[in-house]
């Protein structure tokens, strides 16, 4: 069983927010809480050449200083990031040099073109190999669109935004339902001429001014933790420092669906982002059906689904998650085969899957993380589950977002 108290790193999404929006805003800045991933660490690579001054104060509190973006000398390496192409796409369109972005095999084989059509219609010049990875883009003067987005999405969102913060006249951007929005917030707080009305966003060309950020915990690491704590017998644990924008924590109120005993211990706001303690006891389950609005605001945690569904009376499904499959891996497939070969009977669907529940897992297996951070872990607490131990093939691309994830399942294991 789990018990005890633990405290979540940094969250992902908001790091790489800080430095990418850095290379926009001239001056000196602080982040404090920074996180320590290979994520993070990529883009701050990506930005350092572009010219930002970076300086480690202490292992996660980083002085950056933006002197004016010089062109880059390499070519810029994402390595397995998709937040940080999608996004540095949006600065580099509009800025008066040329610069080539690229990514590992995963990230070459996910869809550029989301980004590409929009910026391309702001007056970007992009090439890329038919929408996929290496992007190279030839810098322009960007005007302002008014787009709808296909897909929600806060890397499309935010590639749009960064465009349109740099873009003459007015670029409003929308999509069908609200995806993260720490952009916005971000951009809000160094100034931005801004303004957000629902799932629609109006941005005009500002200049923006240095910020200091703390980070927040990131919700989706504790997200492990959270489902582990639910279907682990007898478990109980207070996780500290948990980031719970409500653009994130869609996983809370499905949760609350399916029954589990999860209280919000305490409540207060960095920067403008709401953050928490949680507790979170061992709990009887139902199944339920997941669909629409909420899965933008769940999507890293839908794979943990699968789990809970397993272990919940009743069935569960997952339905209009079909973006889950263009994630590091195809987090579908992925999932449903590997808990497929620890005992588990659940179907494939085109967009989620369905699972029935009070199944047991038997595990004495090996299963693939198929080298996607999230499926690696969901594993790993799917084998706390198991009859028989497992091992997890590539469990070491966990760094992608959170290397400290053994030491604190360790800390709270009895
Ligand atoms: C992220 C947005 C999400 C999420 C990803 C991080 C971000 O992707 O899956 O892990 O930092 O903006 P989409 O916005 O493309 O769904």
């Amino acid at each position: 069983m789990l018990k005890g108290t633990i405290t979540i790193p940094s969250d992902k999404s908001i790091s790489q927010r800080a430095l990418i929006l850095s290379t926009l805003a001239q001056g000196s800045f602080e982040i404090k809480n920074f996180c320590l991933s290979q994520d993070c660490l990529s883009t701050l690579g990506v930005v350092k050449n572009l010219g930002i001054d970076t300086e480690f104060v202490s292992e996660t509190h980083i002085k950056l200083k933006n002197n004016g973006l010089l062109a880059p000398q390499n070519i810029l390496n994402c390595n397995n990031s998709g937040t940080c192409m999608r996004m540095m796409s949006g600065v580099l369109a509009g800025q008066n040099f040329n610069s080539i972005l690229i990514g590992d095999e995963s990230l070459s084989k996910r869809p550029m073109k989301r980004i590409i059509d929009p910026l391309i219609l702001m007056g970007a010049k992009c090439k890329s190999n038919n929408g996929y990875a290496p992007l190279k883009f030839y810098g322009q003067n960007l005007y302002g669109i008014k787009y709808l987005s296909p897909v929600s999405s806060a890397q499309v969102k935010s590639a749009v935004l960064l465009a349109g913060v740099q873009a003459e006249d007015v670029t409003v951007f929308s999509e069908p339902f609200k995806s993260r929005n720490h952009t916005e917030i971000m951009l809000k707080n160094m100034g931005a001429d801004i303004y957000v009305n629902k799932n629609e966003i109006k941005i005009k060309k500002s200049v923006l001014s240095p910020k200091n950020i703390s980070v927040v915990g990131d919700f989706s690491s504790a997200a492990f933790f959270i489902a582990a704590g639910l279907v682990i017998p007898n478990s109980e644990i207070i996780i500290k420092n948990v980031g719970l924008n409500p653009t994130r924590t869609g996983f809370l109120s499905i949760l609350k669906n399916m029954n589990a005993n999860i209280e919000i211990l305490d409540y207060n706001e960095n920067n403008g982002e709401p953050y928490g303690d949680l507790k979170v006891n061992y709990s009887n389950l139902t199944g339920i059906t997941i669909e629409g609005e909420v899965i933008p605001n769940a999507i890293d945690e839908l794979p943990l689904f699968a789990l809970l569904g397993a272990c919940a009376n009743g069935k569960t499904v997952l339905k209009d998650a079909s973006e889950l499959r263009k994630k590091e891996s195809d987090r579908i497939s992925a999932i449903v085969n590997e808990i497929q070969k620890l005992g588990i009977v659940i179907e494939e669907t085109p967009d989620g899957f369905i699972v029935e529940g009070k199944q047991s897992f038997t595990g004495g297996i090996e299963v693939s993380s198929h080298k996607d951070h999230r499926i690696a872990m969901c594993l790993y607490i799917a084998g706390l589950l198991c009859k028989e131990p497992i091992s997890i093939k590539d469990f070491d691309c966990i760094n992608i977002s959170f290397p400290e994830f053994i030491n604190l399942i360790e800390q709270i294991s009895v």
